[in-house]
């Protein structure tokens, strides 16, 4: 039965005890899935989460003829037999993927044609940096109805290219075209996600020659072949923050396994300052808790290193429950607060802002976006029966910390987003002492 007839019923109100693993995360699993049909012998990826945005990626790889062979967590994609450079669109709907299909696959094919990208709407997300990429590199491009055409003549030629924007899409796009370009490229203010380098770890072990430097560049010299490899999907950072916020938010305990510390950078910092703690267990495990009454504080997304737009959802869960103001400035995305409203139909005082709070002014500065918020705390939440919408995916898990800090029931609709990224939510939690079930609607 599809996704969406199904809703969660919680039962929330106590604090979440127990322990669970962290999965492979979406952002690198499904880019190292476009990384294999590069090279001209299999890949193995190991550690694959069993989530929508993998399955869509499966089904676009094996409408061209890559091969795929799934064995639990593990799929071998094996790209010798791509036949066609004509994308289409799954019936399990789009993602941010054909974008960088038409990159990867433009070695392979002098035309390539990919559908219009999907992925959350949490603002206009435009390709053009990746469009203009694929013209640096030599390629031309065409804008159709359904999609992108990508066409080269002879081989791509390495380039020097100046993102306008740390762009994590844009940067896997030139690094997809970079690696087998003829000759050297130069990627300035480039994108460095823990995603990213684990990406270019990747093409490394493939046989591309990819350098890094302290700042934000990338150098490529291209080679002529890549093989296959073998690497396991690292553990998922934005899923382990929103544990780590559900432990916070509900004054619980909870020990996150398959994450490395490092991936969550300022976060970690920002948890402290507001009341939460950490304790490092083994080399990737971690147990989340509250040390003390949470403290309201400012926050601003910005690209890596420093705080994660995919973190803000689940850590304005947790400042409902703080001392005091906060605000959150979201600066990567215009529209990324649409899941506030139902927030406070629980019990939450939010308000969200055209102005730029808190920080500097941002790329959204002047414009009609309301990008930031004003969280006042502490407010109970309460559901009786309340049913809230999923509006994107990250929005989606901050519900689920919602609903389970709320005293009553709430049923959470919409899953079919949130399934697209995170993977066995269900029974994940309710082998914690969370009453969480999946119910038709
Ligand atoms: N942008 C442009 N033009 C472009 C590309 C990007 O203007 O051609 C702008 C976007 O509109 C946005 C900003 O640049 O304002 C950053 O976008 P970016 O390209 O970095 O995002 P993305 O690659 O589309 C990935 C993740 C997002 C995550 C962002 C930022 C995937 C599939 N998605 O998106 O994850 O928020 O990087 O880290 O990797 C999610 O997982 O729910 C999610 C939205």
């Amino acid at each position: 039965m599809a996704s969406d007839q199904f809703v969660y019923r919680i039962r929330g109100g106590e604090p979440v005890v127990g322990h669970l693993t962290a999965l492979g995360a979406k952002n690198f699993a499904t880019k190292a899935m476009v990384a294999a049909l590069l090279a001209d012998t299999p890949t193995q990826l190991l550690n694959c989460p069993p989530i929508g945005d993998v399955v869509i990626t499966h089904s676009m790889l094996e409408a061209i003829g890559a091969k795929i062979h799934a064995d639990g967590t593990t799929l071998t994609i094996d790209p010798t037999d791509i036949t066609s450079s004509q994308v289409p669109i799954p019936d399990s709907g789009s993602n941010r993927i054909p974008i960088l299909l038409l990159g990867a696959l433009l070695h392979r094919f002098d035309e390539v044609a990919v559908p219009v990208v999907g992925g959350c709407r949490i603002g206009e997300r435009p390709v053009d940096f990746h469009l203009m990429a694929i013209e640096h590199f030599g390629g031309t491009v065409t804008t159709t109805k359904e999609g992108y055409v990508a066409r080269r003549r002879g081989r791509l030629r390495g380039t020097q290219i100046r993102l306008p924007y740390p762009s994590v899409g844009a940067t896997e796009t030139c690094l997809f075209l970079g690696v087998m370009a003829e000759g050297r490229s130069l990627i300035a203010n480039a994108a460095i996600e823990p995603e990213i380098i684990e990406l270019i770890t990747l093409l490394r072990s493939m046989g591309a020659v990819i350098f890094t430097s302290a700042g934000r560049e990338i150098v490529i010299e291209g080679v002529p072949q890549l093989l296959g490899t073998r690497m396991p999907i690292l553990g998922d950072r934005i899923e382990a923050a929103s544990w780590a916020c559900l432990a916070g938010a509900s004054d619980g305990d909870i020990t996150v396994s398959g994450i490395d510390p490092n991936h969550l950078g300022n976060f970690l910092a920002h948890f402290q300052q507001v009341g939460g703690g950490f304790e490092l267990l083994e080399p990737r495990k971690v147990r989340f808790f509250r040390r003390r009454a949470l403290t309201p504080t400012v926050v601003e997304t910005d690209v890596y290193p420093g705080f994660s737009t995919d973190w803000q959802q689940p850590f304005a869960i947790m400042l409902t429950q703080a001392h005091g103001i906060s605000i959150i400035h979201e600066t990567v995305y215009e529209n990324r607060f649409g899941y506030l409203k139902a927030l406070n139909e629980l019990g939450a005082n939010t308000q969200l802002t055209t102005h730029c709070l808190g920080g500097l002014a941002c790329r959204f500065s002047n414009q009609n976006h309301e990008h930031s918020a004003i969280i006042v705390g502490p407010t109970p939440l309460t559901s009786d029966e309340t049913m809230i919408t999923i509006p994107d995916l990250r929005a989606g898990l901050a519900y689920i910390i919602a609903a389970a800090i709320a005293r009553g029931t709430s049923y959470i609709r919409g899953i079919h987003l949130l399934e697209r990224g995170y993977g066995d939510v269900v029974p994940r939690l309710a082998q914690m002492n969370l009453h969480i079930e999946r119910v038709l609607r």
